[in-house]
């Protein structure tokens, strides 16, 4: 599956770009930052609520916040289809992906670079998605870190052996580059802004990585 980050999109023109990738991503992911967890300051749950008007799109939250608990509640009713939170911003993440999974919405597992698989391999049972970071969060366009590939692999080795459902996303520094290696690895899902936005055919861009997806 191909998952377009709009951290990389113009903002001011979001259901435009968002209609340029429709086409060939299978969700629209969204990087909610607060100023604390991470350095930037972007977007939350009104957005979510204008972007589910304008697109059919799974929309997925990827939120790099500090206390994310706290926006549970709104992004449910905005419409988001996934809420993702940073493990490292939360002390147990159980009662919290059970409140995710509770409100209707798919519930996952962020994972910065540093920290270790193993944090998320406890929680595999409570969880629909996990996003393997190959970038510090907080910004678009740095460049992709293998030490995510391990990861992944020991991810995709732990999902189906313990039989479960779970999709392993790879976010950050995703290329047409890179994104064959990520899929070798066992990743489901490549997320990418950049590479689509940044793109100067954003919605070619999209279909190129879609079709590295489709080939794998
Ligand atoms: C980083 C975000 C990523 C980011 C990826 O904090 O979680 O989703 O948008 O950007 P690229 O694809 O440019 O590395
Ligand atoms: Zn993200």
């Amino acid at each position: 599956m191909l998952g377009a980050s709009i951290l990389a999109a113009d903002l001011a023109d979001l259901a435009a770009q968002v209609k340029l990738v429709e086409g060939a991503a299978d969700l629209i992911h969204i990087d909610v930052m607060d100023a604390r967890f991470v350095p930037p300051l972007t977007i939350g749950p009104p957005v979510v609520a204008s972007l589910r008007r304008r697109t059919a799109l799974p929309l997925h939250a990827h939120l790099q916040v500090e206390e994310p608990e706290r926006l549970v509640d709104d992004l449910a009713e905005a419409g988001a289809d996934a809420v993702s939170l940073q493990i490292e911003a939360v002390e147990d993440p159980g009662p919290l992906l059970g409140k995710v999974r509770g409100a209707g919405m798919r519930a996952g597992l962020a994972l910065a670079p540093e920290t270790p698989v193993e944090r998320a391999l406890e929680h595999l049972e409570e969880v629909d998605d996990v996003v393997a970071l190959a970038v510090a969060p907080g910004f678009a366009g740095q460049p992709f870190r293998s030490e995510v590939l391990p990861k992944i692999r020991a991810l995709r080795k732990e999902i189906e052996g313990r039989g479960l459902e779970v999709r392993i996303h790879v976010d950050g520094g995703v290329s047409e580059a890179t994104a064959p290696g990520c899929l070798q690895a066992g990743a489901d899902v490549l997320v990418a802004a950049t590479a689509i936005f940044h793109a100067p055919d954003v919605a070619e861009a999209a279909r190129r990585l879609r079709a590295i997806v489709e080939a794998a």
